[in-house]
């Protein structure tokens, strides 16, 4: 451990003084954090919090705090947004480069949506889905015709929605009379926080304290199709995989252009469940409905199952889980239920969301408006030897870089731009995707030279 003090910027965190922080801050096996307050009372919180989000601490101002600490959050409150704009309590504007983490891809306060949430608050939020929901059929047919998929089950988030596809695999797995079930999963995945889906994401960090783990889970490296292989050789009991065709949480990371099909065959070879995480991915984020239909793909591979949330319906709470082939009618009822998923609001929402991503042939402008960026960024970070890449699909691009940069977020915040670090050392860049290409353009000179000042300096915490 070492004193760090004064690496955080005290105009932003006048509360805050970094008593201690360990000295590789990619070091896995570290676990806690100690701050101090500015009345010197310590703070030890679990590194995993300030890793997934935000790397750098932050907390709240107040004494008392009534929240729980989940979030190591920005000293930034939000009163308002328009489009790709938010606006703090003192009337700042900032750019957004986050999108509430790839969920307002309309942007924010969007009039059709608002106007439709209005309508539909004031006719039936709710009633249960022990009733029939005509908005839930309409939402699930929609989504079967865009995805190529079967049926549809509702949820109120992603990890809900993964749950779901872990119930799956294991009842396929029971109904080939399989009694441990196992599904393989890739390492730097990211799958949710109730106790499954953190168990099956591939990330120390999210486990620590919530140990026993959840059983039946099987861990390869992302992209190596060998290890997969080599899985089912050996493993007679896997029934599923379960992978984000590009990981988001996991730093932006893109696999080669055959991973997904050949997981396909893979999967069609030992009848496995083929189960894609388009969480993040979807909803048009990688320039194309859904990131296994993207052009990078050999041809497209169908998943048996696969998860969305998110964008859905552009900041209301919603997650699907979508089946086709050998996953269809394996639910049944008294299997799996939520009680607000696919409320009537929550599905008019969405139902808006994909007619106004249609209307506007989002999908297709997000993947030229990604490759101009990601190009952009390119040229302008050229000759900046700190960047180990520029990479993503679509509107979801990350830079990687050679040193832990999480404090850009708040020097980014300071510059009146919200952008995200993921695993350390990736910035994560995901604006709405209705971002025009001007606005593109902002932002990748903006992060460039954030990057370019933040290099010279020597970067954060760098002995
Ligand atoms: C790929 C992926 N899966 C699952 C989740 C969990 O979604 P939620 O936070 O809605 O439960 C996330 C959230 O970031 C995600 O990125």
């Amino acid at each position: 451990m070492q004193t760090c003090a004064g690496s955080v910027n005290q105009n932003i965190y006048p509360m805050l003084d970094i008593h201690a922080l360990p000295e590789n801050l990619d070091d896995p096996d570290i676990v806690y954090v100690i701050f101090k307050n500015s009345s010197g009372a310590a703070y030890t919180l679990p590194f995993a919090f300030l890793d997934d989000y935000f790397r750098w601490p932050m907390m709240a101002s107040s004494a008392k705090n009534t929240l729980m600490p989940t979030y190591a959050r920005l000293p930034v409150s939000f009163v308002k947004g328009e489009g790709v704009w938010l606006i703090d309590d003192t009337g700042r504007r900032y750019l957004d480069g986050v999108a509430g983490i790839s969920v307002c891809n309309l942007g924010h306060a969007h009039p059709q949506i608002a106007a439709v949430i209005a309508d539909q608050a004031s006719q039936l939020v709710h009633t249960s889905n022990l009733y029939q929901i005509p908005l839930q059929s309409a939402l699930a047919d929609q989504l079967c015709q865009l995805s190529g998929m079967d049926q549809v089950f509702l949820g109120i988030s992603g990890a809900e929605a993964n749950e779901a596809a872990i119930k799956l695999a294991r009842l396929h797995g029971h109904a080939k009379g399989i009694e441990n079930p196992l599904i393989i999963v890739a390492e730097q995945s990211f799958h949710g926080r109730t106790m499954a889906t953190l168990s099956a994401t591939g990330n120390r960090k999210v486990h620590v304290g919530f140990e026993p783990l959840v059983g039946g889970f099987v861990r390869v490296p992302f992209d190596d199709l060998e290890a997969i292989r080599r899985v089912a050789e050996v493993n007679p009991d896997v029934v599923a995989i379960l992978v984000e065709p590009v990981q988001g949480e996991g730093g932006v990371n893109v696999p080669g252009a055959d991973y997904l099909t050949s997981i396909r065959q893979i999967c069609d070879q030992h009848g496995w469940l083929m189960m894609l995480d388009e969480i993040q991915s979807g909803m048009g984020r990688c320039g194309s409905w859904f990131a296994f239909q993207r052009a990078g793909e050999t041809s497209p591979a169908m998943p048996d199952v696969m998860t969305i949330a998110k964008a859905l319906a552009n900041g209301v709470p919603i997650g699907a889980c979508l089946v086709a082939s050998a996953a269809t009618d394996l639910m049944q009822p008294g299997h799996h239920g939520s009680t607000f998923g696919g409320n009537p609001l929550a599905c008019r929402a969405a139902l808006e969301t994909l007619s106004i991503m249609e209307a506007d042939d989002i999908p297709a402008q997000v993947a030229s408006k990604g490759q101009q960026f990601r190009q952009q960024l390119t040229d302008k970070l050229q000759g900046c030897d700190a960047v180990v890449e520029v990479r993503g699909a679509g509107l979801l691009n990350g830079i990687e870089l050679d040193r832990p940069c999480g404090e850009l977020v708040t020097r980014a915040l300071e510059r009146g731009l919200l952008i995200n670090v993921v695993a350390g050392n990736v910035i994560r860049l995901i604006p709405p995707l209705i971002i025009t290409t001007e606005q593109l353009t902002d932002l990748a000179d903006a992060v460039a030279q954030l990057v370019i000042e933040f290099v010279a300096e020597g970067g954060v915490n760098q002995e």
